[in-house]
């Protein structure tokens, strides 16, 4: 019999999972929550909000689903996977208190303290007035990250102190993220990567590794965003390089949550940076990257449902076999982004650059409007190229992205330049 899942979240890191699951011969039916107007087309979308957790566990009993995914980290923080495991069901996603990994970066950091895993120094304040002191005596550019959830654009790295003592008030004084402190991080140096590993509490099994492109603009100018682009593999970060993230990073820290009371069972995601003293950890997040999940999932050659009901059932998890294709995606998003922007524009082409062949569309952020797919969100498309080369990868992606019509949208032509393939 076929398997019914349940794909928590509504944006391209989930259209990636739901199209990883319907290459399953084991899975049926999918739905996806609230999902978008792209993942529609694979999966029953469901009217209800990732953060509505008692009203999914509802459905997911009354629907007879075997299996939850969960893609977006308020579902995980809000503690979607206690509800479900409370009410029997299976699910795919750490607890709430292993979330805390990602929703609370001081948790992250003191638990890297303790069990010696290579990361930035770091200090951490609720008081704006011991914040701007340590700031003033400290070096520039300094790492300033608001210590919760949001969304991608809690850090700001400022170059002098008079830009700084602004961002410490915005997060300290006028409290602009919500309530919360501050972690004041050293300034690192070097090409980052990120390493996504499935966790089963005690055991770490590594996932292709991915490079995000975190600024708005091209040559990495601009603010700070979830992510305007990504590549797998990467080819600056040496297999030694990965051999040690996994032994030195990923392990100590599913260890230490083991040993910590809070064992993590999900996507543990390293943002992973090469610095000149090796590789540190810039930030961990409870699940899967977004738009990483978009460039690595189409590699996954095994059986995805396979590798989400080992974690989930305790299970020995198979052979997680990876394609030697390159992936590389380009963020379409709404022109204003990370601020501000206007929805509603409709995109034509979508079909017309499927149909090229070796293109995956993801969609991020749209709806369906009047029978017509527009935006609704900041981030709208990841358009993937896949190819022998990330040349071939990115030529396939970029003319894809030139056949979509859209008035709002801007994207970075640079994704992939460290390559030097742009
Ligand atoms: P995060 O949300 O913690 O991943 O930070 C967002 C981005 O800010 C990262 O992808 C880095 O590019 C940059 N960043 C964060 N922490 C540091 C650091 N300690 N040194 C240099 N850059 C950093
Ligand atoms: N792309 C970065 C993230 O998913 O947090």
């Amino acid at each position: 019999m076929k398997h019914k899942v349940l794909v928590v979240g509504g944006g391209g890191r989930c259209h990636a999972i739901v199209d990883a699951l319907s290459r399953s011969p084991k899975v049926g039916k999918i739905y996806c929550a609230p999902g978008n107007a792209g993942i529609a087309a694979q999966a029953e979308c469901v009217p209800l909000k990732e953060t509505q957790t008692e009203a999914l566990r509802d459905f997911a009993k009354e629907n007879d689903i075997d299996l939850t995914v969960v893609g977006p980290e308020v579902a995980l923080a809000a503690g979607i996977a206690d509800v479900f495991k409370a009410a029997g069901l299976r699910i795919f996603g750490p607890d709430k208190a292993a979330a805390t990994i990602e929703s609370s970066k001081d948790f992250a950091k003191r638990l890297m303290d303790k069990y010696n895993v290579p990361t930035a120094a770091f200090r951490t304040f609720e008081d704006y007035a011991g914040a701007v002191e340590y700031v003033r005596n400290g070096k520039f550019p300094v790492v300033l990250k608001y210590d919760g959830l949001a969304a991608g654009k809690g850090v700001v790295i400022p170059e002098t102190f008079a830009e700084a003592e602004d961002v410490l008030k915005d997060m300290l004084l006028d409290d602009k993220f919500g309530k919360g402190k501050v972690v004041v991080e050293e300034f690192l140096t070097g090409p980052e990567f990120s390493f996504m590993c499935f966790v089963d509490g005690k055991d770490v099994y590594p996932m292709a590794i991915s490079q995000d492109h975190k600024r708005a603009y091209e040559g990495d100018k601009g603010p700070n965003t979830g992510g305007m682009g990504a590549y797998s593999p990467v080819p600056l970060i040496s297999d030694e390089d990965v051999e040690y993230s996994l032994e030195k990073i990923m392990k100590p820290v599913a260890a230490g949550m083991v040993a910590e009371g809070c064992p993590f069972k999900g996507v543990l995601y390293g943002g992973l940076m090469k610095t000149p003293d090796g590789v540190k950890v810039i930030e961990f997040n409870c699940r899967f990257g977004d738009p990483e999940t978009e460039v690595v999932l189409p590699r996954l050659e095994s059986d995805i449902y396979d590798i989400f009901s080992a974690v989930s059932d305790n299970t020995p998890m198979p052979e997680i076999k990876w394609s030697d294709d390159v992936t590389i995606g380009f963020v379409m998003a709404s022109k204003g982004y990370p601020g501000s922007y206007d929805k509603g524009f409709e995109i034509d082409g979508i079909e017309e650059a499927e149909a090229l062949g070796n293109v995956r569309i993801y969609h991020m952020g749209t709806a369906m409007k009047d029978g017509r797919i527009v935006t609704s969100g900041g981030r709208v498309l990841m358009v993937v190229g896949s190819g022998p080369d990330l040349k071939a990868a990115r030529e396939k992606a970029l003319k894809a992205v030139s056949l979509i019509r859209c008035d709002n949208l801007f994207w970075r032509n640079d994704i992939g330049w460290r390559c030097g393939v742009s």
